[in-house]
């Protein structure tokens, strides 16, 4: 008897062996049999400007020409505005920029400065938070899926459990309250160097606070000498409907770090944003940080986010793009909630497997969801340039495969 041959796939891990994308263009990937897929991922968040700009393209070509790399400890002409063009961002007091290339080095960047500051070696950070997966970073995730096996040797860290249900409106300030008492308590308890945190808790479940959560927070590091870090990885360059998730708060963290939408994947790049009298003389290198190409990349990248106003366009169509789940799907059974933040929207499912199912579906309807390892949410976090017709059309099919599956 004739057996099937196997798919085969030489990569590893592959989330969708079946799946081979050969071209990308917008927000659109297609694959060998010239499929066309809505991209709602945006590859783990990255893309911020769309697959294959032109403009991006552009500049790659006429930075060919001149300087792809050089050596990497000297400042180029394209690193000095790339750095420029940052702290711009920034508010004052935000003077120095280091550089690296993943968002994973960039958290380990600030974990060890912090620790080196303070003299101290625990860290802060909520639960189910993923702040990458290098080992320091990786100990900040506690005990999801990811690091779990990881558990017995990674360091320590004490993970804050942040207060549920922050949509509905219900018993806010109790949960807050709650969740700023067990803060306190864990930096009273002492030798907390800092407190990594995003400003939605994005692989939790895209988790929000209010306002004034984060000035309490701040407030509550600078009086037991903690440092206050924002893994701004995922939710910086517009992603949560501001440049950066810490402005939603009116404050100034003390480090803050920066990758995907720092580069939209055109190429790897990330970023320690922070003051001269915290770095001191700390020193570090990392072989491919910030070549010429790169930083010729990230800044035009940042120009157009900036010139095609992309942070106010996630903002905008987060929020129709929230009310529209909510609203198709308030009856449903399975759905136990719908959360977010600008262009990052968590759906969670009561069941562990239904996000994986639907996933599955829209794949096959030219949807590409992001999902999580536990398979019970799944997340809409589209490239920023999104138009809001291609945006609707698609949620129409998340939102058909959901009512259609779990009715
Ligand atoms: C919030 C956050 N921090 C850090 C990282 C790690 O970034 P990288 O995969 O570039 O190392 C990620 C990646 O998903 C992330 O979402």
């Amino acid at each position: 008897m004739k057996t099937k041959p196997k798919k085969e796939s030489y990569l590893y891990p592959c989330n969708l062996p079946g799946l081979k994308i050969v071209r990308t263009d917008d927000v659109y990937l297609y694959d060998e049999n010239n499929k066309k897929y809505v991209d709602l991922s945006a590859s783990a968040g990255v893309v911020a400007v769309g697959y294959n700009s032109h403009r991006m393209k552009e500049v790659m070509r006429r930075q060919a020409e001149k300087n792809i790399f050089s050596p990497q400890l000297q400042e180029t002409s394209e690193s000095i505005l790339l750095a420029k063009k940052i702290l711009g961002l920034f508010p004052a007091g935000f003077d120095s920029v280091l550089r690296a290339t993943t968002g994973s080095e960039a958290v380990e960047i600030a974990m060890k400065i912090a620790a080196r500051q303070t003299g101290r070696s625990k860290f802060l950070s909520f639960k189910g938070a993923y702040h990458g997966h290098t080992f320091a970073a990786m100990s900040l995730g506690g005990e999801n899926r990811l690091t779990k096996e990881f558990t017995p040797i990674l360091a320590r860290f004490a993970t804050i459990k942040h207060p549920s249900s922050l949509n509905k409106g219900r018993a806010l300030p109790a949960d807050f309250k709650k969740t700023l008492k067990s803060i306190e308590k864990e930096l009273k308890r002492g030798g907390c160097a800092g407190f990594v945190a995003e400003g939605v808790v994005t692989s939790a479940g895209c988790f929000n606070f209010p306002d004034g959560f984060f000035k309490e927070v701040l407030k509550m590091c600078r009086r037991y000498g903690t440092l206050l870090i924002f893994d701004e990885v995922l939710t910086g360059f517009g992603r949560t409907g501001k440049m950066f998730s810490f402005e939603h708060f009116s404050i100034c963290p003390d480090m803050v770090c920066l990758a995907k939408g720092l580069g939209s994947g055109y190429a790897p790049i990330s970023a320690v944003v922070s003051r001269k009298e915290l770095i001191g003389n700390f020193v570090y290198m990392s072989t491919f940080a910030w070549s010429p190409l790169a930083c010729a990349v990230a800044l035009e990248n940042i120009n157009i986010i900036e010139e095609e106003k992309l942070a106010k366009n996630s903002c905008d169509l987060g929020r129709l793009t929230l009310g529209f789940l909510k609203k198709s799907l308030s009856k449903n059974k399975a759905v136990k909630e719908i959360r977010g933040k600008g262009l990052i929207i968590a759906i969670e499912f009561f069941n562990n497997n239904d996000a994986r199912k639907i996933f599955n579906d829209c794949l096959k309807k030219g949807v590409l969801l992001f999902k999580n390892y536990s398979d019970n949410m799944l997340f809409v976090q589209p490239p920023l340039n999104i138009r809001k017709n291609i945006l609707n059309k698609a949620l129409g099919t998340v939102i058909g495969s959901i009512n259609e599956n779990f009715g």
